[in-house]
């Protein structure tokens, strides 16, 4: 995610700089830093109050760039934080995205006598612009020709010491945009730090270039054609930029589902041998063929997507995969021993049951795995090798983004495990191809946001709900009513549809509605019977039904519709409905969904 800011002016650079740093922060950071063109640079780990608290006397110029860092190459220290350099010193950058072939690149650089000092994949495009620049190129020309040399994904800003007026920004898959104001002009990976200045922005398309300079600016394609583009007038609030124009992080984090699932699956999937190609595993590759059992901890949404996990690693790798709570797993005597795989799932890696259950799976000589976001959280530090989520930082208090991002973490685990115990080479192409349509999947279901809004509108104000779901989707049964708990306050209660004439059954009367997850898989038929069970006792019926379903329809009374998937990854679609329902409830309510009563977003104590 990493925020980006540049300034070129006739004021001081770098008290606007640390400004619209602070007004970057909502977007997560472990470090920050600016370099102010021609003079130097100041870095330091956590937030920008911390970089405020550095002496910055000899900080003196009218121009620089600066970066909030949410670290996924290398850990969050001073050395990793932006901006980055050339062994000169001369150009120095500030990146937001992963530059996939940077290990090549690096190997190349060293060759030639580049001397890097981070551990990060931003550091290879200073030198290979600087590379450019001796070899007689223009800055311009310098950074078109390495931007054409990398792969993966950029927002970036450049700053050249010999020419320090001038800022080039580029643009291929993160945001970049442009503030044009009187005698100065800025770039940010969002208007936030920008609007205080001016209200006028022109949005980078990928694979463009930006150059600014105090009294101009220039757009042109990587191919160096010019480009034309009308500036646009931005009245938005700074609060309001933050989250995207939408009116709340919730919102906001369940529309970025398409691109998490792209950044979780990014460079991970190899699709002529159907093989999971995981770097974080690397390391334990040959001690993960010989692990007999799986012990999966999370806490909350981070359980339920172990839950989902359980079912695909049971089934595509045949590990025996037992699933539990932290808070449960540290207090009981867990039977683990060298062939056991403990694996915490968790956003922000500092859950202290989460990690307490991996401290006492380590202490019994359990292999340790994190599917963690934060880089460089304690749990990621502390296990033995892992999955990064690559999902951003989330700042809603409910989990949605990142869960997405877990249940395709999982997806993956599972191809790689999978394929070390036989699963075929046809199968593995098989979860690939769909994995890779997914994104696309999960838009469509975000088109349909109205009808859900239109439904939620009609039960935003029962006391309580159930929630049902087999097999695989009786996890997304449970992380469903959790989320409409979570922001709405309405009781809910997630159930395997098997298990409603076990009790469930008793409550529902005309104004207890179900939740009922009923798509074309293996169980479909089931949960058909579940639903007519509720109906036939006058409870009334919301279903997720796959696109095309017209016999649920005549049976339920309201039906929201996903795309056909593989059942393994059937719960990546479910959840994106019921995750939007449970928002627009809380909304119809007028709760604070970012913000939910009594809930904290990383949960440190016990
Ligand atoms: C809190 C959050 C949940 C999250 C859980 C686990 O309760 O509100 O959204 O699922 O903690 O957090 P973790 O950071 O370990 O995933």
């Amino acid at each position: 995610m990493c925020g980006i800011f540049a300034y070129t002016g006739s004021k001081e650079a770098l008290p606007i700089l640390l400004d619209g740093l602070t007004s970057l922060e909502y977007r997560g950071y472990d470090s920050a830093g600016i370099y102010i063109s021609g003079a130097d640079a100041v870095k330091s780990v956590g937030a920008v109050e911390n970089l405020k608290k550095k002496s910055m006397e000899h900080l003196h110029g009218t121009s620089g760039i600066a970066h909030l860092r949410w670290a996924t190459h290398g850990e969050p220290t001073e050395v990793n934080a932006h901006p980055h350099h050339d062994t000169a010193q001369q150009v120095w950058v500030v990146h937001n995205g992963i530059i996939e072939n940077f290990k090549e690149l690096r190997e190349s650089l060293q060759a030639t006598g580049a001397q890097f000092l981070s551990s990060t994949d931003t550091e290879v495009v200073a030198h290979l612009i600087a590379r450019h620049i001796n070899s007689g190129q223009s800055f311009e020309e310098a950074v078109t020709t390495a931007l054409r040399e990398v792969r993966g994904t950029y927002g970036i800003v450049v700053s050249y010491a010999l020419e320090p007026d001038k800022i080039i920004a580029a643009r291929l898959g993160a945001p970049v945009v442009v503030g044009l104001g009187d005698g100065e002009n800025f770039i940010a990976s969002d208007p936030s730090p920008i609007l205080r200045h001016t209200k006028d922005v022109l949005y980078l398309f990928d694979r463009e270039i930006a150059v600014i300079t105090p009294t101009s600016h220039s757009i042109r394609t990587l191919e160096s054609v010019p480009v034309l583009r009308e500036k646009e007038t931005i009245d938005w609030e700074v609060e309001q930029a933050q989250k995207g124009g939408y009116d709340h992080f919730m919102l906001k984090e369940i529309m970025e589902g398409p691109e998490v699932v792209i950044n979780t699956v990014r460079g991970r999937c190899i699709e002529d041998t159907g093989l999971a190609r995981l770097g974080g595993l690397e390391s334990v590759a040959e001690k993960l063929r010989d692990i007999k059992r799986i012990n999966i901890v999370g806490c909350g949404s981070a359980y339920y997507a172990g839950l989902v996990g359980e079912y695909m690693l049971e089934e595509y790798a045949g590990i025996p995969t037992e699933v539990e709570i932290g808070s449960e797993f540290r207090y009981r005597k867990p039977i683990i021993d060298s062939e056991t795989l403990m694996l915490a799932v968790t956003q922000s890696g500092e859950t202290a049951d989460t990690l307490e259950a991996i401290r006492e799976g380590k202490r019994k000589g359990a292999l340790t795995l994190g599917i963690v976001n934060t880089v460089g959280s304690t749990i990621a530090r502390e296990t033995d090798a892992g999955i990064y989520n690559h999902a951003g930082p989330e700042i809603g208090v409910a989990s949605t983004k990142a869960f997405i991002s877990q249940l395709t973490a999982f997806a993956l685990l599972t191809l790689f495990l999978g394929r070390q115990r036989g699963i075929s080479i046809s199968t593995g192409k098989e979860i690939i191809e769909e994995i890779n349509r997914l994104p696309e999947k999960i838009a469509y279901i975000l088109e349909t946001k109205d009808r859900i809004r239109e439904v939620a509108r009609k039960y935003a104000h029962v006391r309580d709900f159930l929630y049902m779901g087999r097999k695989y989707n009786y996890p997304i049964a449970l992380e469903g009513a959790l989320k409409l708990k979570e922001v709405s306050y309405i009781h809910a209660e997630g159930y395997g549809a098997g298990e409603m004439k076990h009790g469930p059954l008793a409550m529902i009367d005309e104004n207890f509605p179900t939740l009922a997850i009923a798509l074309n898989d293996s169980v479909y038929e089931k949960v058909v019977s579940n639903i007519q069970e509720v109906k036939a006792r006058r409870g009334p019926v919301v279903a997720i039904a796959t696109e095309g379903n017209t016999d649920v329809a005549d049976l339920a009374d309201d039906v929201l519709y996903i795309p056909e998937t593989l059942e393994m990854l059937s719960p990546i679609l479910s959840i994106v409905p019921l995750q939007l329902f449970a928002y627009y409830i809380a909304v119809e309510r007028g709760f604070n969904v970012d913000r939910p009563r009594n809930l904290a977003k990383s949960v440190t104590v016990e």
